[in-house]
């Protein structure tokens, strides 16, 4: 379906998903938008902007793009200009009737130039098309038929510095150590939701707030979460889950989003821009599913380079009847995460362009009880 909206010039679409379509246009008519806001936000001189374009009324949980519009004006200083730098900027929003059944919402936003992944790939080094083939069954969470299919995938080298590293993970531990103090854990953190202004700029930007919960302000949850203690367990994507939502422990607290980016690190300081996690595979595998072989195969993933989970290293587990069922049974009660030696070797492969500071971090990030796992608090002292 096409349509216009009369301040912005024809629309381009750029993504769209199962809940939302995001369009690059410009503002052709800054009315809605004042001038004062559009400067204020640094947007290119022909005002090019995305929109986000939902539509609440139809969306199914825990999608909620009321409380996503309602985070983004709470993280807005004042219009236009985000209290944070690596959180999205607002600039505006509005609803529009599209035809007789359709009142979608829109929300307003700079338009930034590139994903993470997109981030990576224009500094990476391109190689070649792949065309060995290797055995499926050696490598930990992937199916025969990606193995099939990476014999014709690019093959990159990663380029990007350290530093352009370390400031990407500085500045997204400044984005959760700040929408964390406000009790808003973002549940979706990947590279597709990670955006730059540019491709010179290592300055991530965290976007889609649209299944994000909030600890402290019960009015917009979904009545199936109200209580903080019966969260949604659908929420971060594939290779991202953290081991209490693979499990359904549904009292997970912040702490999630921390796994996620530890799992964003194995992409960012891979040397082949693929992350080990699900044995090499990139996420233009797994957006569309098929690259990946679901939860149980991230399991089996997660425990080879992690080690097992053991009601020793992970007590919190003993709430998860599935955990309980599929490994506190007796003698497992004595193993142990790997051996230190193990686990610096398993580092070397997941992030091996890692300096030593952050690969201490990334150590104290990847671990199975979440109250034990580093705070991206303590990350953001620890990389200032
Ligand atoms: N401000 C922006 N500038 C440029 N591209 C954007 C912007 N906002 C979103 N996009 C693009 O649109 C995609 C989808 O946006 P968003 O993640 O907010 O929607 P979503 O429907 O919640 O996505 P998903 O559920 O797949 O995570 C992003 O991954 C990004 O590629
Ligand atoms: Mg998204």
């Amino acid at each position: 379906m096409t349509f216009m909206i009369s301040e912005f010039g024809p629309l381009e679409q750029v993504a769209s998903t199962l809940h939302s379509t995001v369009y690059k246009t410009v503002t052709t008519k800054p009315r809605i938008i004042s001038l004062f806001i559009l400067e204020q936000a640094n947007l290119s001189d022909d005002f090019t902007v995305a929109l986000k374009k939902t539509q609440p009324d139809e969306e199914s949980p825990p999608h909620n793009s009321r409380h996503e519009l309602h985070l983004l004006q709470r993280f807005q200083s004042r219009p236009g200009q985000s209290s944070n730098p690596n959180i999205v900027t607002l600039l505006d929003h509005f609803t529009q009737t599209i035809d007789l059944y359709e009142t979608a919402q829109f929300i307003v936003m700079p338009w930034y130039c590139t994903d993470l992944t997109g981030y990576l790939k224009h500094h990476a080094k391109f190689i070649k098309r792949k065309r060995d083939t290797f055995n499926a069954y050696l490598m930990p969470g992937l199916s025969t038929q990606t193995a099939n299919k990476s014999k014709s995938k690019p093959k990159y080298e990663n380029q990007i510095s350290e530093s352009d590293s370390n400031a990407i993970v500085k500045g997204l531990s400044s984005a959760l150590t700040f929408i964390h103090s406000q009790g808003i854990i973002h549940r979706d953190i990947k590279p597709s939701n990670i955006m730059f202004k540019s491709f010179e700029d290592p300055t991530p930007i965290l976007i889609d707030f649209g299944i994000s919960y909030d600890l402290q302000n019960p009015q917009y949850r979904h009545p199936d979460e109200k209580d903080p203690k019966n969260k949604f367990t659908d929420i971060c994507t594939t290779i991202y889950k953290p081991l209490e939502v693979i499990f359904g422990l549904r009292g997970y607290g912040t702490e999630i989003d921390v796994w996620s980016l530890g799992i964003v690190m194995t992409l960012l300081y891979s040397s082949d821009l693929k992350s080990c996690i699900m044995g090499g595979e990139n996420e233009e595998d797994e957006e569309d599913g098929s690259g990946f072989s679901g939860d149980i195969g991230l399991l089996f993933a997660l425990i080879s380079w992690f080690g097992k989970p053991t009601l020793q290293n992970w007590p919190e587990a003993k709430e998860s009847t599935t955990f309980m069922n599929m490994f506190a049974g007796a003698g497992d009660q004595d193993e142990e995460q790997p051996e230190d030696s193990q686990f610096t070797m398993n580092l070397q492969k997941l992030i091996p362009r890692a300096g030593g500071h952050v690969r201490d971090i990334f150590k104290r990030m990847m671990v199975y009880q979440s109250t034990e796992r580093i705070t991206a608090k303590e990350m953001f002292e620890l990389l200032k």
